[in-house]
């Protein structure tokens, strides 16, 4: 595989047998770097991670990664794709050297000596070198993120698939994940879902957002909040005038404030007394594009 590498998503919807359509003609082209996939709970991300890590098939479209076709040609695909998955299980009582040496030869790592040195890279590279020797049951949740990590890298991936990573984890937790999430090789692509803005503003290049099975938006995360420049406003009102803001303005977020109400309204001019421009952020631009039926 080249440097011209690219994951392409074509096409792609799936509708369970329930009738849920959770991905509605889904199409994107991805490069190497850290692309972000942002959506809140049920938006569809698990649904075409688990695509992409060939755990399930979509209803329709194409998946391909560089000239493998991840859909026909599974096992394939698997050989360069590191995938971890938001719900990682972990046997008890196993240290976390011999749980990531017994992965590596599932993927392959037959030869002994490449197998101990591949282990001790990857438990360098996520900071677990020191507790290599208790088993992973025993860890924080921030510590098994960094372990799901090292063994989603096993044999070093083209195309490293994190669903939902800093899910559950505390602020300090969370900065370690960013921290090694961010020192991955740059030539691989690292495909990340997430329903954390801040996630995606921290490390992504590139960033799309997924609303209800659709992609509502796709670019840098700059890109996006350009969309809003000279659009947002703001204003603390009391309790009661809510509704009739509502009523006659485009309100895409409230929040309650020492009593008042901070709402954030889109629109070219400005909504009336009370209300000032505000600097969009990644997080005012995600409520705008989903605003509706969320
Ligand atoms: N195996 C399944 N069978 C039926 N519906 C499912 C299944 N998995 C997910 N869904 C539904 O598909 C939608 C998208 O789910 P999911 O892909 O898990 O979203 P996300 O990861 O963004 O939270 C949701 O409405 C969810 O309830
Ligand atoms: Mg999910």
């Amino acid at each position: 595989m080249s440097d011209a590498l690219k994951l392409q998503i074509r096409n792609v919807s799936k509708l369970y047998g329930n009738g849920v359509k959770a991905l509605d003609d889904v199409s994107l082209t991805i490069s190497p770097g850290m692309f972000g996939l942002l959506g809140h709970n049920g938006a569809g991300k698990s649904t075409l991670m688990n695509s992409l890590a060939t755990l399930q098939v979509p209803s329709a479209g194409g998946l391909r990664l560089g000239e493998v076709d991840i859909v026909a040609e599974p096992a394939e695909a698997r050989r360069f794709i590191g995938y971890l998955p938001q719900e990682f299980g972990v046997y008890p009582g196993v240290p976390a050297i011999e749980l990531l040496d017994y992965l590596a030869q599932l993927k392959g790592f037959d030869n002994p000596a490449k197998r101990v040195d591949e282990v001790k890279r990857l438990l360098h590279a996520v900071n677990l070198w020191d507790v290599r020797t208790r088993s992973v049951d025993t860890y924080s949740g921030g510590m098994r993120q960094r372990f799901g990590v090292a063994q989603a890298l096993l044999g070093e991936p083209k195309l490293l698939i994190v669903d939902e990573p800093t899910a559950g984890l505390d602020p300090t937790e969370r900065n370690r994940l960013h921290e090694i999430l961010a020192s991955i090789s740059r030539d691989c692509i690292i495909f990340l879902s997430t329903h954390i803005v801040e996630d995606i503003a921290t490390l992504c290049t590139e960033m799309a957002v997924l609303h209800r099975g659709h992609i509502v938006g796709t670019g840098s995360p700059d890109d996006f909040t350009a969309q809003l420049e000279g659009r947002l406003w703001i204003g603390d009102l009391d309790t009661k005038d809510v509704a009739e803001v509502r009523a006659e303005a485009n309100v895409i977020a409230t929040k309650v404030q020492r009593g008042k109400v901070r709402v954030l309204v889109e629109s070219e001019a400005s909504p009336g007394a009370g209300f000032e421009p505000k600097t969009p952020t990644l997080e005012d631009t995600f409520f705008s594009l989903t605003k509706t039926h969320h």
